[in-house]
């Protein structure tokens, strides 16, 4: 009998994980409390916590719910413990089939399979709207592989798929804020490190498609094969206004830009991307900084107490990383920006999670930023910043 116990909640908990990994799971509900304490029944369906899924359960007791949020993980963990255990019954609904698991008062377990009875429902949210900013099956999407073709994202793609999210709610509400007066007038927007182009395609569709605004966009990408594709798929889109260059982003240059993004472009082409947005007046620049290879060899401990901060390399490369974006952040309002630095993606996900969003603004305190600047640079020692080198009067 244990055998079989063992088998038949093996088989029902390896379902959920199976509908919760190939998101075909709906909701499992607990049923038959027969632990001590207030009678109880609990149901378990998803809903998304900054664009992440996770499991929700509510128990309902005579007078009150009581509400718990998982992990799939732990959520799976958790329901594992409390079937066959204090619930003598559970049905798990996916889009696939039903499944029933009892036990009877001697804890014999029973399962049972039948047709699906439900039809899947989109994942409740705290934050649902946000979620909605990028629907899952636009075309976009399919093409570059991030969603299968019936519009699902594929569970390897949840990470960029949730990436894209978040930029867009990044953005669509630094527009909102920013843009007010002249909500319809055409943007001009550079791109430098396009790479694939996930976020560049991203956001030319959700301005044009879904905000249905006028915009040009040009990707900078060093890759001439990913300038190629990018290209074709554009057209293949429809996207009249957007392309994509082959060139080094130090090569860039624009007449008239009002907003220059680098999302997790390579070492210093962050910091080219940031002086093109400085020059060309850019009323919005962003920047998703990676490999910050430039002051970690410049780094000394030049202030006293520094160099616990600095002797292990692991800390030292940290150390270098915040330096570097923190210089870029007050070498931005330096120039005259309202600067944000934003949580991009969890850092369960990515350690490259930080965005650098600066807005044009009459009100930055260049001189104060331009003090601490110099401060930071005489605290940690570091000698040039490819950025700096670019701007004049901050040194
Ligand atoms: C990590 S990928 C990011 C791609 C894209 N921005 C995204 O977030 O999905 C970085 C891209 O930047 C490009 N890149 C790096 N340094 C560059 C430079 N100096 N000029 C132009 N492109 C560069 C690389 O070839 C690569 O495709």
């Amino acid at each position: 009998m244990t055998k079989a116990v063992s088998d038949d909640k093996k088989t029902f908990v390896a379902a959920l994980a199976e509908a919760l990994e190939n998101e075909t799971f709906i909701k499992l509900t607990l049923g038959k409390f027969r632990a001590e304490g207030e009678p109880r029944k609990a149901v378990a369906t998803l809903v998304l916590l900054k664009e992440v899924p996770h499991l929700k359960l509510v128990t309902t007791f005579a007078r009150k719910d009581e509400t718990k949020t998982f992990s799939f993980n732990d959520g799976i963990n958790h329901l594992k413990s409390e079937i066959g255990a204090d619930y003598l019954s559970a049905t798990l609904f996916s889009t696939e089939r039903d499944m029933t698991l009892t036990y009877s008062k001697k804890r014999e377990p029973h399962l049972t399979k039948g047709k699906p009875t439900l039809k899947a429902a989109a994942p409740a949210a705290h934050d649902r709207a946000k979620s909605y900013l990028v629907a899952p099956d636009r075309p976009y999407l399919k093409a570059l592989q991030v969603s299968d073709k019936d519009g699902r994202v594929k569970p390897s793609m949840q990470g960029k798929y949730r990436q894209i999210c978040r930029f867009i709610e990044i953005i669509d509400t630094l527009l909102k804020e920013d843009d007010r007066a002249r909500p319809d007038s055409a943007l001009s927007i550079v791109d430098i490190g396009s790479g694939k182009g996930y976020l560049t395609f991203a956001l030319y569709d959700h301005l044009t498609t879904t905000l249905a605004r006028t915009c040009k966009m040009t990707g900078i990408e060093m890759r001439g094969d990913l300038v190629d594709f990018c290209n074709a798929l554009a057209r293949e889109l429809g996207f009249s206004g957007l392309r994509f260059d082959a060139a080094e982003a130090q090569q860039a240059s624009a007449k008239q830009v009002d907003i220059v993004i680098a999302l997790h472009a390579c070492d210093t082409a962050t910091d080219d991307a940031m002086a093109l947005g400085i020059h060309s007046d850019a009323k919005m620049i962003l920047v998703a900084p990676c490999c910050q290879h430039e002051l970690a060899p410049q780094i000394k401990d030049a202030a006293e107490g520094l160099a616990g901060l600095i002797k292990y390399p692991l800390f030292k490369q940290r150390q270098a990383d915040l330096v570097t974006d923190a210089a870029r952040a007050l070498l931005l309002e330096a120039s005259g920006y309202k600067v944000k630095v934003i949580e991009f993606v969890s850092t369960e996900h990515t350690s490259r999670n930080i965005l650098i969003a600066a807005t044009k603004s009459a009100n930055a305190n260049r001189e104060k930023a331009r003090e601490q600047y110099r401060a930071l640079k005489a605290a940690t020692g570091f000698e040039t910043q490819h950025l700096a080198s670019q701007l004049k009067d901050v040194e």
